[in-house]
């Protein structure tokens, strides 16, 4: 059978609509499916990295860099919105793919997707651990460094690994078991909790911008572009657009609501509001985070793990009490982050396993709980020690390339389905096509040259080390291959 064999939209929408004990059970409406977005999206990426790309690379700017960031993600929202309607399938971009570009296509953004979803759940995971353990501290419960951090970090001077006096970081893993649980006990219990993480992670993001607003020092938005110093990337417009490729992992995770498309109840409609409403909200709250963020302190003193902390804290006694709900809307956020992507990676799993590129036990759904129950724990346990071994920075960036590089796939595969099935039944279009799909692959194709060389050669040889496995296993497997003349 040929690698570029595609899976036939008729099969694809006849799984759409099985339903019964052995499959994903429809409970999600449009508010929660939007809730799930903005659970997955607002997190360490504005909590932790905004503080770090004004300080380095954009100043007040970053504002600009959030702008740029949103506009890639907003076309490759828009992609998205169109596939989910017309395929909604629970393996997202992976089971777009398969319809569009054909088998080796899907394996390689499946393959791609983990980085996105595993990988984001065990970096958020880390992060949370770091507030959570300040937390701790602030009420008198001191967690020793040694069982909370990992035990190397990479040192960018002399480009290799060093050991740090850590073990292993038990909070990020206590977390991922935790929320692992609660994805194989039900969806909806799942979003329930998330529901909660959001009410509080947004109460206190409003908090800060609302509050903050009445105490912003306009002298520190002058000059708003610092001018650039030197170097390619540091200040200036390179330092703006580099900062929107730091700031893109702040807006990852609007596309996890296609993940829970097999669990919506109106998907064809619904799934598009989820991805593009969640994707607005959290733009318009992360500008404004932005503005606020540099205008209560010079943006050189940003460059802290808790930036949004030290923001508030310049604001001097009247704010203090502000300081102190930040921890907590951080150890929310955090939460729902690592929940959404911990949803998300088992339903790709689940899909790809359906297609018999992965086991078939990836594909078993629980008789009562009607969740993936085995794919659920398998991811649970990888990032569990990805979480509790590995350093935050060295899988923020490998995470933010996966992701890209998945936007630019789907954004080319709507071009492609338009040309080749132009006929199609797309209960919600995106609008000003080829225009959007291209400044989609143009915009995030732009953002992953702007990562470092080292993060490139990491996606290499992950992509290379999925490769070798579709050549072991999947295409031996394939249902399709297998039903092909
Ligand atoms: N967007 C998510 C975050 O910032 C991944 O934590």
């Amino acid at each position: 059978m040929s690698l570029w064999a595609t899976k036939p939209l008729s099969i694809l929408m006849q799984e759409a609509s099985e339903e019964g004990a052995h499959t994903l059970k429809r409970s999600l409406g449009a508010l929660n499916l939007t809730l799930l977005g903005i659970g997955a999206i607002i997190g360490a990426g504005i909590f932790v990295l905004t503080g770090q790309a004004a300080a380095q690379y954009a100043g007040p700017a970053i504002v600009g860099s959030f702008v740029i960031a949103g506009f890639g993600c907003l076309f490759a929202g828009l992609c998205y919105a169109e596939f989910a309607s017309m395929i909604p399938i629970a393996g997202s971009a992976y089971t777009y793919g398969y319809a569009t570009l054909g088998e080796l296509f899907a394996w390689i953004i499946g393959w791609d997707l983990i980085l996105e979803y595993l990988f984001a759940a065990s970096t958020v995971s880390v992060g949370w651990s770091g507030y959570f353990v300040e937390f701790m501290k602030e009420i008198g419960l001191e967690i020793p460094a040694r069982v909370a951090g990992a035990p190397f970090k990479w040192v960018e001077a002399s480009k290799s690994f060093e050991a740090t006096s850590s073990v292993i970081n038990l909070p990020a893993i206590v977390l991922i078991a935790a929320l692992t649980t609660l994805l194989v006990l039900g969806i909806k219990e799942s979003a329930r909790f998330n529901n909660f993480a959001v009410f509080i992670k947004i109460t206190i993001v409003l908090l800060v911008i609302g509050f903050g607003f009445f105490y912003v020092n306009t002298a520190n938005w002058h000059p708003f572009m610092p001018e650039n110093a030197g170097t390619f990337g540091h200040f200036g417009f390179s330092g703006v657009v580099r900062g929107a490729a730091v700031v893109f992992f702040a807006y990852i995770g609007f596309d996890a609501v296609s993940t829970a498309a097999q669990e919506a109840r109106n998907p064809q409609k619904d799934l598009p509001v989820g991805i593009l409403a969640s994707l607005a909200v959290c733009t318009l709250l992360y500008i404004l985070m932005a503005l606020v963020m540099t205008g209560l302190t010079p943006f050189a003193n940003l460059n802290v793990p808790h930036p949004v902390f030290v923001a508030i804290d310049a604001a001097g006694p009247a704010l203090k009490w502000l300081t102190y709900l930040i921890n907590i809307g951080a150890i929310a956020g955090l939460s729902s982050v690592v929940l959404v992507m911990l949803m998300g990676q088992p339903r790709i799993f689940y899909a790809m396993a359906r297609d018999g590129l992965l086991p078939p036990i990836f594909g078993r759904v629980h008789p009562r709980f009607q969740t993936p129950y085995i794919a659920t724990i398998v991811t649970g346990l990888v990032a569990m020690f990805i979480g509790g071994f590995f350093p935050i920075d060295v899988l923020g960036e490998l995470v933010s390339i996966g992701t890209l590089l998945a936007f630019v796939i789907v954004c080319g595969g709507v071009l492609v389905l338009r040309y080749r099935s132009p006929g199609l039944d797309r209960p919600f279009r995106t609008p000003f096509v080829p225009f959007v799909p291209v400044m989609g692959i143009l915009t995030c194709g732009f953002m992953m040259v702007f990562l470092p060389g080292a993060t490139w050669l990491r996606l290499a040889i992950w992509m290379a080390l999925g490769l070798a496995i579709y050549f072991f296993y999947g295409r031996h497997h394939s249902v399709l291959g297998k039903s092909a003349p």
